[in-house]
C-alpha cells in the first residue's frame, strides 16, 4: 500500500496513541504461566501482539476480547500443549525470543519462525544462554529461525548479557521460572525492566539491583488483571511532529514513562523541545503521564553510550528531529539498529536522503546535519518496517511537495490507527 502524507500547517489537539507492544506481548505470555483468568484493559490490538494471542493458543490458552477486554484462560505453565502447527511469530522478535525462554522448560517440542524480516534476525543471543541451561534446540544456519526447541529440565545460571537486550533478559527470567536453582542476569546498561515488574506483581520471587536480577523459582504465580499504558515507543512519533510543525501543540494522553524507556524525553529536552509531564502517576505497576509537546526551535545533539536501550526503538524519529535542527547531530554506539526489524541504520538513512536531509550512515548509527538538510516530497519506502513508515510520514508532515510512502501498511505492526491519529490532529 501507498500512503500519501501532505504537508500540515499546525498539529493540535489531544490524543490516545497506541497501547504499549512491549507490555501487550508480555501480558499473553506472562499470563500463560499462571492458571486460572487473566484479564488486560487496553491491549494492543495490532499484528505484532496478536501474532502472540495466536501462539499462545496454539500453545493451549484461550484468549478473547470482551467488551474491549482481553480475557485470557491459562491452564498453567505445567498443562502447556506441544503445538500441533509451526508457531508463527510474524514480524515479532518479542514473541519469538519470549517464547524460547517459556518453552525451554516445557518437556515437548515446538517450532517457531517468522517472516522473511524475523527469519533474518539473530537468535543466537537466546539459543546459546538456553541451550547452557539445558535447552535443546536445532536452527537454520545454527542460530537463524526456524529453530526447534526441545525443552527439559535447566539449571539455573549467571548470565553476562553481551549486549543490553530486554528480550533476552526475559528469555532468560522465563526459563529460570522452570530452571532448578537461582537465574541471574547481568546487563551492563539497563533495558526496558516490564517483565520483572509483571513478575514480581504475579508473587515470582524476583531481586532486583541495578544491572542485575535475579529469580528463584517455585513460587505459585498467580493470574492478574493488567492495565497497558499507551506507547511511548508510538507517542514518539507525534512527541517530534509537535515539534518540529508550526503552532503545534498536543497533549498526549496515559502515556507509559517507565525511566528505562524514556530516553527520547531527555534527547528532545537537550535539544530544545517543549515538552511537560502532567498528572505523573502509577497504572497497572508502571510509570503513566500526559505529555503536552508544543513547537519549539530545535538545536543539534550527540547521542551515545548507556542511553540507547531507552531509546533505541525512537532513533528513526530521533533522526527527523535532527534533521530540521541547528547544527549537526550524530548518534553513536546504536549497531543493535542493524539488526531490528530491518537494517534500521541503511533504511532511515537511504529514505531520508531521499527526502533531502543531509544524513550519512555510520558503523553504529548515523550524522545529521540539520543546516544542510530541506525537507521536499519524495517517493520513500518503509522497507517493511513499522517504525520506518512512521518516521517517514512524520519527516512528510513539513516536506515541500506530497511525500508517498510505499508498503506503508507496516504501520498495522504496533500502531494500526497511526493515519487516523494524524487525520485528527492537522484537521
Ligand atoms: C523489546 C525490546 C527491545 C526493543 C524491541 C521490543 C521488548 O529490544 O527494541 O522493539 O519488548 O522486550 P531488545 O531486546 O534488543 O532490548
Amino acid at each position: 500500500m501507498r500512503s500519501t502524507v501532505n504537508k500540515v500547517s499546525y498539529l493540535r489537539g489531544e490524543v490516545e496513541v497506541a497501547p504499549d507492544k512491549s507490555i501487550s506481548h508480555r501480558t499473553v505470555i506472562l499470563s500463560a504461566l499462571a492458571e486460572g483468568r487473566s484479564r488486560v484493559k487496553n491491549f494492543l490490538q495490532a499484528e505484532d501482539t496478536l501474532t502472540t494471542c495466536s501462539c499462545l493458543q496454539s500453545l493451549g490458552l484461550s484468549i478473547q476480547l470482551q467488551d474491549n477486554e482481553l480475557l485470557i484462560d491459562s491452564p498453567g505453565i505445567n498443562q502447556l500443549r506441544e503445538p500441533e502447527v509451526v508457531l508463527d511469530c510474524g514480524n515479532s522478535g518479542t514473541t519469538m525470543r519470549l517464547l524460547a525462554g517459556l518453552l525451554a522448560g516445557r518437556p515437548f517440542t515446538a517450532v517457531l519462525s517468522g517472516d522473511a524480516s524475523l527469519n533474518k534476525r539473530p537468535m543466537r543471543r537466546v539459543l546459546i544462554p538456553l541451550s547452557s541451561m539445558g535447552m535443546r534446540f536445532m536452527a537454520r544456519q545454527d542460530t537463524y529461525p526456524p529453530i526447534a526447541v526441545q525443552g527439559g529440565s535447566l539449571q539455573g545460571i549467571e548470565y553476562q548479557m553481551p549486549v543490553a537486550s530486554a528480550q533476552v533478559k526475559s528469555a532468560l527470567l522465563l526459563a529460570g521460572l522452570q530452571a532448578a536453582g537461582v537465574t541471574t542476569v547481568l546487563e551492563n546498561a539497563l533495558s526496558r525492566d516490564h517483565t520483572e515488574r509483571m513478575l514480581a506483581a504475579m508473587g515470582a520471587q524476583i531481586e532486583r539491583q541495578p544491572g542485575r536480577v535475579r529469580v528463584v523459582p517455585g513460587a505459585e504465580l498467580s493470574p492478574q488483571d493488567w492495565e497497558v499504558p499507551n506507547d511511548i515507543s508510538s507517542a514518539a512519533f507525534f512527541l517530534v511532529a509537535a515539534s518540529i510543525v508550526p503552532n503545534s501543540e498536543i497533549l498526549l494522553k496515559q502515556v507509559g514513562v517507565n525511566p528505562t524507556r524514556d530516553g527520547i524525553l531527555d534527547v528532545l529536552r537537550s535539544m530544545g523541545a517543549d515538552l511537560e509531564i502532567i498528572n505523573p502517576h502509577t497504572a497497572g505497576g508502571e510509570p503513566v503521564a500526559d505529555i503536552l509537546v508544543r513547537t519549539a526551535p530545535l538545536r543539534a545533539v550527540e547521542i551515545q553510550g548507556d542511553i540507547m536501550p531507552r531509546l533505541i526503538d525512537e532513533l528513526p524519529v530521533i533522526a527527523v528531529a535532527m534533521a530540521v535542527a541547528d547544527g549537526t547531530s550524530v548518534v553513536r554506539d546504536a549497531e543493535e539498529l542493524r539488526v531490528k526489524e530491518t537494517d534500521r541504520i541503511a533504511a532511515i538513512t537511504s529514505e531520508l536522503s531521499r527526502l533531502g536531509v543531509a544524513i550519512e550512515a555510520t558503523p553504529d548509527g548515523f550524522v545529521v546535519d540539520g543546516t544542510k538538510s530541506c525537507l521536499r516530497g519524495a517517493t520513500v519506502n518503509s522497507h517493511g518496517d513499522h517504525r520506518i513508515a512512521m518516521s517517514l510520514a512524520i519527516a512528510g508532515l513539513i516536506a515541500d511537495q506530497p511525500t508517498y510512502i510505499d508498503n506503508a501498511e507496516a504501520v498495522n505492526i504496533s500502531y494500526p490507527e497511526f493515519w487516523n491519529t494524524i487525520q485528527t490532529l492537522s484537521r
